[in-house]
């Protein structure tokens, strides 16, 4: 090595080690120092479990279990906890995690209580699913003020109450699964204000009454399942030549359906009505539908030889008033 290369490696050598030195404690400890006070503050509120042994003050937040920091900023943007033993009460400092965009809590058992207020400071939220739970109480009306949410998950739950009108005050949710709660009431007539298409509207396995909404005339949904409530009315309205509708769900309700005149479309694929008070007969159109069940309603004449209609097993047709031809026996 000539005098003069071995000068310059000198001189470079400790701007290198300098640099190496500035360099590491930042590629170790990528997690923002906010996210990370918070994240111990959950911890500690859930009283140090076992389970978030890896939420270590000492170590970068971002290597943690249960939680995903974005990949150019670093702040936390997702957290889960799913199927744990986790005892206690939602941690209301989950509220503090600013950039969330996803939060999944799921299946813990014993966790009850209500859904904390400081929910409403996460402004960047987009999915929310708070499912097998113990949730109680009624669904939180400010909820609504979560205006990025566009997906929304309370299932298998035991929130009670009437579903709250806020939620259509969220302008891109397009997925509701409000199923096996017990909820009551109606179903309320400004969700038909989340048109935007293929809202996905799931509110099965609860206690809901009354008439569908005349507004949903106007809806066009994706799948649609308000199956086992107490609905009656005509249940008509969701169908409709224009609609791109692949899925309906209304059985065991109280609905009032005359299936002669309803309109349906090729996009509609599966179609339950099941356990209904559905009269009339069935139409043509019907047999472009890939899964069909008009069971238990007091529908009559002859099934229409067309598309699948004849391909579904018999009980997708029986014990209704006065139905006839095959898959069922042949009309007198
Ligand atoms: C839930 O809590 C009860 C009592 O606090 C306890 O006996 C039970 O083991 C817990 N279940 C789980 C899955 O942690
Ligand atoms: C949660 O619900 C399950 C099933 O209903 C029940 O076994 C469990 O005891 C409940 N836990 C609490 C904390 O209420
Ligand atoms: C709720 O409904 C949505 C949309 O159909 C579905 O993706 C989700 O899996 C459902 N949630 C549960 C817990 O089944
Ligand atoms: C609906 O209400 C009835 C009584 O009115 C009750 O027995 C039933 O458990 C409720 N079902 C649900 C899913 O909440
Ligand atoms: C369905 O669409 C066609 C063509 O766009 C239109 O002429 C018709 O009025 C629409 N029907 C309904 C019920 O909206
Ligand atoms: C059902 O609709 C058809 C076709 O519009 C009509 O002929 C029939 O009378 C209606 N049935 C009843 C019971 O209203
Ligand atoms: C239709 O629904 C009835 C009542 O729930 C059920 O017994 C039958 O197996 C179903 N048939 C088909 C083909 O889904």
């Amino acid at each position: 090595m000539s005098p003069a290369r071995r000068l310059l490696l000198l001189r470079l050598l400790p701007l290198l080690t300098l640099s190496l030195s500035l360099l590491r404690p930042a590629s170790a400890d990528l997690c923002h120092p906010e996210d990370k006070e918070v994240l111990l503050r959950i911890k500690s509120a859930l009283n140090n479990p076992y389970h978030l042994a890896s939420w270590d003050p000492d170590t970068d937040c971002c290597t943690w279990y249960c939680l995903k920091c974005h990949d150019a900023t670093h702040r936390v943007f997702s957290l889960f906890f799913l199927q744990d033993d986790l005892p206690g009460q939602i941690p209301s400092a989950i509220g503090d995690l600013t950039y969330l965009q996803g939060l999944n809590l799921q299946k813990l058992s014993n966790f009850s209580g209500p859904i904390p207020e400081s929910f409403t400071k996460l402004k960047y939220l987009q999915f929310l699913s708070i499912s097998w739970l113990n949730l109680t109480g009624p669904i939180p009306s400010f909820l609504g003020q979560l205006k990025s949410l566009t997906y929304l998950d309370l299932s298998f739950n035991k929130l009670t109450g009437s579903i709250p009108d806020s939620l259509s005050t969220i302008p891109g949710l397009n997925s509701i699964n409000l199923s096996r709660n017990q909820l009551t009431g109606k179903i309320p007539a400004s969700l038909a204000n989340l048109k935007g298409n293929g809202l996905n509207l799931i509110l099965s396995h609860n206690n809901l009454s009354g008439k569908l909404p005349v507004t949903f005339t106007g809806v066009n949904f994706g799948k649609l399942d308000l199956s086992r409530n107490k609905l009656q009315g005509d249940a008509s309205l969701v169908f409709g030549m224009n609609k791109t509708t692949y899925y309906v769900d209304i059985s065991r309700n109280q609905f009032e359906v005359n299936l002669s005149k309803a309109e349906f479309s090729e996009s509609l694929t599966y179609l339950y009505m099941d356990h209904n008070k559905i009269y009339g007969s069935i139409p043509k159109a019907m047999g472009s539908s890939h899964f069909l069940n008009v069971s238990y309603n007091q529908l009559c004449g002859e099934i229409p030889v067309s598309g699948r209609l004849q391909s579904f097993d018999y009980t997708a047709y029986f014990h209704n008033r006065c139905l006839c031809g095959a898959p069922l026996d042949s009309c007198k």
